[in-house]
């Protein structure tokens, strides 16, 4: 489970990314990063970003960790602007949060050598829950102590927005060309070597049992929270074995 916490205070939005999550300080004087449940994106957002984070942990990757967040909309009274106001009245509940890493940077590719080795291994996981949100335009990497810290997941697994068609959706390749990390020759066939063994049933029923009900009642087509866990579990195994293969657009590549 992950941890809960409740908001206590809401510190100020965060402008830099295409959301607008809020730091928030909470009950047990954590200071976190919240994604709002009421934001356009929608839940699947949040269930994108449990998913994959607990995924990349798993694996050994550095995220910072994950919670969920209680908030009362009364927080949302005094806050000026409007539409973070709305998005405090419209968020009651359960949220989404994250450890906020402070004095992390935003990554930048000049100033930091990645081994060929950590680059595929962030590359080959991007590509197994088909990360569109890691170009060097966006990395959505933080960089703290010299270290590399993944964050925002929730433009991935682009399946999970039709269901029906997510088999053929999640054979589909992966377009590394534009990703933050492709000038550090990343190493995918290594990184798959490694990983793809790791992602079993087991594991993945482990990382989707993390994913609060709440954000998964009342999909269509589905009668229990259980058997749309099963459906975040099933492109991800059936694509880890091989996505390796599918990947193309890294430099020295035909
Ligand atoms: N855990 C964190 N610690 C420190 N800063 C963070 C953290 N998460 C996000 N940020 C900062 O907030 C920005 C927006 O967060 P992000 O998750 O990328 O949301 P989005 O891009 O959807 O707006 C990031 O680019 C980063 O600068
Ligand atoms: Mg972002």
């Amino acid at each position: 489970m992950l941890k809960e916490v409740i908001a206590t205070r809401f510190i100020a939005p965060l402008r830099e990314g295409g959301s607008l999550p809020g730091l928030v300080e909470a009950d047990d004087l954590g200071v976190y990063v919240l994604k709002f449940a009421g934001a356009g994106q929608g839940r699947k957002t949040l269930v994108a970003e449990v998913v994959c984070g607990e995924l990349a942990r798993r694996l050994g990757l550095r995220v910072p960790r994950l919670v969920t967040v209680e908030l009362d909309p009364v927080l949302g009274l005094g806050e000026p602007e409007q539409e973070v106001q709305q998005l405090l009245k419209s968020s009651g509940g359960t949220n989404f949060g994250m450890d906020f890493l402070s004095g992390a940077l935003g990554f930048d590719p000049l100033a930091l050598e990645v081994s060929p080795e950590e680059a595929g291994r962030i590359v080959w996981f991007d590509a197994l829950v088909n990360n569109v949100d890691r170009s060097w335009r966006n990395p959505n990497l933080l960089l703290r102590r010299g270290e590399l810290w993944l964050i925002d997941h929730g433009a991935t697994m682009i399946w999970h927005h039709n269901w029906p068609g997510a088999a053929v959706s999640a054979a589909r390749p992966y377009d590394a060309s534009d990703h933050a990390l492709n000038t550090f020759a990343p190493d995918v066939a290594a990184a798959a070597a490694r990983f793809a063994p790791l992602v079993t049933e087991e594991l993945l029923a482990e990382v989707t049992a993390e994913i609060p009900d709440v954000w998964l009642a009342g999909e269509p087509g589905f009668d229990t929270p259980d058997e749309l866990r099963l459906a975040y579990a099933r492109p991800l195994l059936a694509r880890a074995g091989t996505v390796h293969q599918r990947i193309h657009g890294l430099q020295g590549d035909q």
